[in-house]
């Protein structure tokens, strides 16, 4: 008989973070902020700003494409105190290309609260730790737990699909979402939270995945009742989503004969709020010409196409000479070609830009 197929007592709750936490040592994937099970075994434990740094990050975003950011971010940034005298351009630039920027903006808050008014330390509960800025219930209970080793339960995409398919539960999210979070805390063990923590979420990452579940090797293949039920590829059951808008815009990329552009910093509050961006038009359902100063704007051809949270995006780009003296208002910049880096500017941005590079507007070319 196999491990994963032995008695009905096995499939008891008390048993099952014992058997999640011998697959997690045994399996846990190896990240750049994290702690090992066998490192924490003998007493290692992380840094609680790289663990809160690391959850900001993943919030939205895979761990494939935080890992690099994450790098770039605590070499420039080794501690919070580093973090905290960062001036704000800069986090933002290093921040490009992730998204959700009022998470960049809140991280820095965050980092000046906890260097100026915590002495540079993290709170070791749930609930101071959730008093700070862009903290949410998920990035408090994870710090709780992986930098504390604290009963907290996280719950994020991966561990809402592993209980629903534990419990074969089909209510659709997001309105099932307290039932799940019950399951989950039920199952929250008091030994190695940290560990058992990373180890659903790893589950949820890696065998229990959206499409093809790998039953063969789950630990909780025995309790997993949707496998029972032959339902676990239907769940979780999710309400359907209105169909995102199209919006239209244009974006304006004026250039020096010295290769100087014409950037604009956009306003804290909203999308893509405290990133540099090129001058453009509102984003509407009709398109609308809204040029930094008359010239004869050419268009370059083709489109930048983008989809955010709660549209899509379709951007006319136009180029023009930057006149010599131009004269900037506020919020614009003028940055030469050497202060000048495309991956400080938001995707969307530098798709523009991108757009720009692969023409023959751009001399290099040809
Ligand atoms: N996703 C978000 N945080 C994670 C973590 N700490 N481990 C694995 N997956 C995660």
């Amino acid at each position: 008989m196999r491990d994963l197929d032995r008695s009905p007592d096995h499939l008891a709750p008390e048993h099952l973070a014992p058997e999640l936490l011998a697959w997690y040592d045994r399996n846990a994937r190896a990240m750049p902020w994290r702690t090992s099970p066998a490192d924490r075994a003998r007493g290692a434990r992380p840094d609680p700003y790289r663990i809160w740094l690391s959850e900001v990050m993943l919030q939205q975003t895979t761990v494939a494409a935080v890992t690099e950011y994450f790098q770039r971010f605590t070499r420039r940034w080794p501690s919070v105190q580093d973090l905290a005298a960062a001036e704000d351009a800069q986090v933002m630039g290093e921040w490009a290309g992730l998204g959700y920027y009022a998470r960049a903006r809140n991280l820095l808050k965050c980092a000046r609260v906890v260097a100026t008014d915590l002495d540079g330390q993290f709170p070791d509960s749930y609930d101071a730790l959730l008093k700070l800025p862009g903290v949410g219930p998920y990035t408090a209970a994870a710090v709780a737990s992986i930098a504390f080793d604290l009963p907290e339960t996280v719950l994020d995409g991966n561990v809402e699909r592993v209980m629903a398919r534990l419990h074969n539960i089909h209510a659709p999210l997001p309105g099932v979402k307290p039932v799940l979070k019950q399951h989950a805390a039920t199952l929250t063990p008091v030994a190695r939270p940290g560990d058992y923590a990373q180890a659903v979420m790893d589950l949820g990452a890696t065998i229990c995945s959206p499409k093809n579940p790998a039953f063969g090797i789950c630990p909780w293949r025995a309790p997993c009742q949707a496998r029972l039920a032959g339902t676990a590829a239907e769940l979780p059951k999710k309400t359907p989503k209105q169909p995102k808008p199209t919006r239209l815009g244009a974006a304006y990329l004026a250039r020096s004969s010295e290769g100087c552009w014409l950037l604009e910093r956009r306003p804290d509050k909203g999308l893509l709020g405290g990133m540099l961006g090129w001058p453009g038009s509102d984003w509407n359902e009709a398109p609308e010409e809204r040029a930094p100063f008359e010239a004869d704007w050419q268009d370059l051809g083709g489109e930048v196409r983008h989809t955010f949270t709660h549209f899509h995006l379709i951007l006319q780009v136009k180029v023009a000479q930057l006149p010599e003296g131009f004269n900037i208002t506020p919020g614009q910049e003028v940055l030469s070609r050497h202060v000048f880096q495309p991956s400080e500017l938001p995707t969307v941005m530098r798709k523009a830009f991108d757009l720009w590079s692969g023409s023959d507007f751009n001399p290099a070319q040809g």
